[in-house]
């Protein structure tokens, strides 16, 4: 078996964010060093108990550091519209040990993690890119230690929080202006996958058959409100974790990639310039579209090998 690959995810669970979450924890090619959690879907203190919540859930021993309260210049906006009050709607988790939190912020236990880690990890990020931006900031060193960023954000079309801006970027283009310029080796899910990684009823009652775990994510895919289920629920997040485990999957295309922080009405739109009209070189590697098919079976599979301490999944 290759190495695995070793991972940060940074997230705002968020509905989308804990199925991305059961992709990536019961595979053996990623080894998931740390999550650290962000304000997003709801604000950082709900992020942080879902992610504890999720852990506890599976028994899992993650560490977990908690993010930046808010975005580097505006003010958080969250999305409980789609993804409940708590954060993760459907499923009634027990309290979390906050205990098992780390001490250090998110910025300071990436850090260490990048510091110590014998190869480069690859920096997952499914929410506002809040803490990854502060870390390139306050740890420029770190930069190489950094294989890739792999994220979920922007459009190359519409938006799905204005009307050309995606929630992650529009809720922080600061931040995501300050990675898409880092140089570093980027690969953009952007709505446009989500928008064909589909989750449909007879999907959701498959993976609620499945195991615990499928009935827990059965019961927040009953809450999630990303247009409704009828319409087939959009997997955001999961195209992250996807990516990194079967990137065939997706259709790929590098193209420059800018994020507008002065419109009125357009900041945090993404401009994916596929015709050259900027005149500068192209920093992301976009996924354009997505084997919606394949992505419903990798995500039953993955969901199939999510293990609880009980052992029953
Ligand atoms: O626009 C979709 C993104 O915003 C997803 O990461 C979802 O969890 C929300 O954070
Ligand atoms: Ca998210």
């Amino acid at each position: 078996m290759s190495a695995r690959t070793p991972i940060i995810i940074d997230t705002d669970p968020g509905i989308d964010d804990a199925i991305a979450l059961a992709m990536a924890l019961f595979d053996d090619r990623l080894d998931v060093r740390l999550i650290t959690t962000a304000a997003g879907n709801v604000d950082v203190a709900k992020t942080t108990d879902n992610a504890l919540k999720l852990l506890e859930f599976w028994g899992l021993d993650v560490p977990v550091a908690v993010g930046a309260a808010r975005p580097l210049v505006r003010e958080p906006q969250y999305e409980t519209a789609v993804h409940g009050v708590s954060g993760m709607e459907g499923y009634a988790f027990p309290a979390p040990d906050r205990s098992q939190l780390l001490p250090e912020t998110a910025v300071e236990a990436m850090h260490r993690q990048l510091q110590a880690s014998a190869e480069p990890v690859t920096i997952v990020c499914l929410a506002p890119m809040t803490n990854l931006a502060l870390l390139l900031r306050e740890h420029p060193e770190d930069q190489d230690r950094i294989a890739r960023v792999v994220f979920m954000g922007g459009s190359t079309q519409r938006g799905n929080k204005g009307v050309l801006s995606e929630f992650n970027v529009h809720a922080d283009p600061e931040a995501a202006d300050i990675v898409l310029r880092s140089g570093l080796p980027l690969v953009m899910l952007p709505l446009d996958a989500g928008w064909r990684a589909l989750v449909y009823p007879e999907d959701s009652a498959r993976i609620r058959e499945l195991n615990e775990t499928g009935a827990m994510i059965h019961g927040l895919l009953s809450r999630y409100r990303g247009i409704g289920l009828r319409n087939g629920l959009k997997m955001y997040d999961g195209c992250a974790i996807a990516y990194l485990l079967e990137p065939n999957l997706f259709t790929m295309q590098e193209a420059p990639v800018v994020v507008e922080l002065d419109g009125k009405y357009t900041s945090g739109a993404t401009l994916v310039d596929f015709r050259g009209y900027l005149g500068i070189d192209a920093n992301v590697s976009v996924a354009t579209d997505v084997d919606a098919s394949g992505f419903t079976e990798l995500l039953l599979n993955r969901i199939d090998a999510c293990r609880r301490e009980s052992g029953v999944g």
